[in-house]
């Protein structure tokens, strides 16, 4: 699988540690940043493309931290067809995928150990859609708000 990686300031530490254990676990990681840790940067700057390559399918999966995990996921959910949601635990991290297919996990890097981070990503990225009725149903509604030019 290949998974997108993102990440300002507050989560940078984390993202490294996230790249590594990712490689060895023998997953093709691609970083969209931020590079360097820079105190200055911005959140947008790292979530939006990383969106974006999840909703064009460039990478089947992303994960995106920043120092709370809320900022990456308010902006990543603003690409149609990201569905980000940020988690602190290993059961939202699986059942979002499971139930509501998400496609992007956001970690807070500042509020969330790596060991329990680590716990969410392997959840994350283990998991699959269960394709149920009920819930495509109701997937369904989110997805027409992506086309109705009001919610745009
Ligand atoms: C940056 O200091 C911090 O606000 C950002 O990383 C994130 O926590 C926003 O939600």
């Amino acid at each position: 699988m290949r998974v997108g990686i993102g990440a300002d300031h507050g989560g940078f530490l984390m993202k490294e540690q996230l790249v590594r254990k990712l490689a060895e676990e023998g997953y093709e990681v691609i970083d969209f940043g931020n590079m360097v840790h820079d105190p200055d940067d911005d959140y947008p700057d790292f979530a939006i493309p990383l969106a974006r390559a999840v909703a064009t399918g460039y990478v089947e999966r992303g994960i995106l931290l920043c120092g709370s995990g809320v900022g990456a996921s308010v902006a990543a959910n603003k690409v149609s067809g990201a569905r980000a949601a940020l988690c602190h635990d290993d059961y939202s991290s699986r059942q979002g995928v499971e139930d509501d297919d998400m496609n992007i996990l956001c970690l807070g890097g500042r509020t969330t150990g790596i060991e329990v981070a680590w716990d969410c990503v392997r959840n994350f990225i283990n998991a699959r859609f269960s394709g149920a009725a009920r819930h495509n149903r109701r997937l369904e509604k989110v997805k027409q708000l992506e086309q109705s030019v009001v919610a745009r």
